[in-house]
């Protein structure tokens, strides 16, 4: 389990991490989502105590990081920087972690073929592409068989299989009764991986939720009728939990609250002819642009792109 309070880092001028307070539970993968420059490797970096909090604080099972007396058992992390030396195999990589940590030689060759690295365990970590750097970054992560396992943008690299992968992998971890705490700017990696989810924005907690309900509070699944009545429609389909909006003279509404079989069957009851029925499915992607719109620090233009054509 980790527990952040009121957790703040201010380089200088900038606030980087805001007051932040959530915690992230065992059993379940939990997504630390948000925009770039959002804050979450500099969360993560203090979580495992890189980097200082300037107030608050933040323990790993029960215990700031630094206090626990074999923290590579306890909390196994992958952070963006790849800090190996690029002239030591994967497996010299691996093996020295291990002899430093009271690890078995035996826990090496295990996180190996986890990771799916055998192949090149003996080749030199330097010329690994950056999918397979990843994979040995994880491979470093669950070498202590750790309680906790964070990793910092795992995906990052990762073709369509390894991204797959990662998924089994951490849904493996979590389903072991293992804290599970991944990073990601992206909303469509993290709805396949993630159960729950924490957003941050600028320093600052947009949202603690479940993916579920991330959807459904940004407005459910929507479904978009086309009538020549509209009026009449809406009399219909009026109801406990059901909303119809639409523009004064047009003939179209959108229903939150009914299925479109629903709509459908109602219309038909009343001899009401529908020109369209769509459920409108409300995307992970929107939903987190929503929620974030006004958090998104480095806004990328065409315009440039315009002028030179
Ligand atoms: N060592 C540092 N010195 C000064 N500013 C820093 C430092 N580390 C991070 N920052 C700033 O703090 C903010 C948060 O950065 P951070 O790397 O935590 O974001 P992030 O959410 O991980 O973003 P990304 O999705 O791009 O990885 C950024 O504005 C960044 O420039
Ligand atoms: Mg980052």
């Amino acid at each position: 389990m980790i527990e952040v309070r009121q957790l703040t880092k201010r380089y200088g001028e900038k606030t980087a991490v805001d007051g932040l307070d959530f915690t992230v539970e065992p059993g379940t993968v939990t997504g630390f989502l948000g925009p770039n420059g959002a804050g979450k490797s500099t969360t993560m970096r203090m979580i495992i105590g890189l980097d200082a909090p300037t107030s608050g604080t933040v323990t790993v099972n029960g215990r700031r990081y630094a206090q626990h007396s074999a923290p590579l058992q306890e909390v196994g992390a992958l952070l963006e920087a790849k800090s190996i030396h690029p002239g030591r195999s994967a497996y010299d990589h691996l093996r020295a972690q291990a002899y430093t940590h009271g690890i078995p030689r035996r826990r090496v060759d295990e996180v190996i073929e986890l990771t799916g690295l055998t192949s090149v365990a003996k080749k030199r970590a330097g010329k690994f592409s950056l999918g397979m750097g990843q994979r040995l970054g994880i491979a470093a992560a669950l070498l202590g068989d750790p309680a906790t396992v964070m990793l910092d943008e795992p995906v990052n690299g990762l073709d369509p299989e390894g991204v797959l992968w990662i998924r089994n992998l951490l849904t493996s971890l979590a389903a072991d009764g293992r804290t599970v705490f991944v990073s990601s700017h992206l909303m469509s990696e993290m709805a396949l991986v993630a159960e729950h989810l924490i957003v941050v924005g600028r320093g600052r907690l947009l949202a603690d939720t479940t993916v579920q309900n991330l959807v459904r509070e940004a407005g459910g699944d929507l479904v978009k009728v086309a009538t020549a009545d509209p009026g009449r429609l809406r009399d219909v389909l009026a109801g406990p939990g059901v909303e119809i909006t639409g523009h004064p003279g047009s003939e179209q509404l959108q229903v939150a609250g009914l299925s479109a079989r629903a709509i459908g069957i109602k219309a038909a009851e009343h001899g009401i002819a529908l020109f369209e029925l769509t459920e409108k499915t409300v995307s992970l992607e929107e939903a987190f642009m929503d929620l974030t719109r006004d958090a998104v620090e480095y806004h990328g233009t065409t315009e440039a792109l315009g002028r030179a054509a």
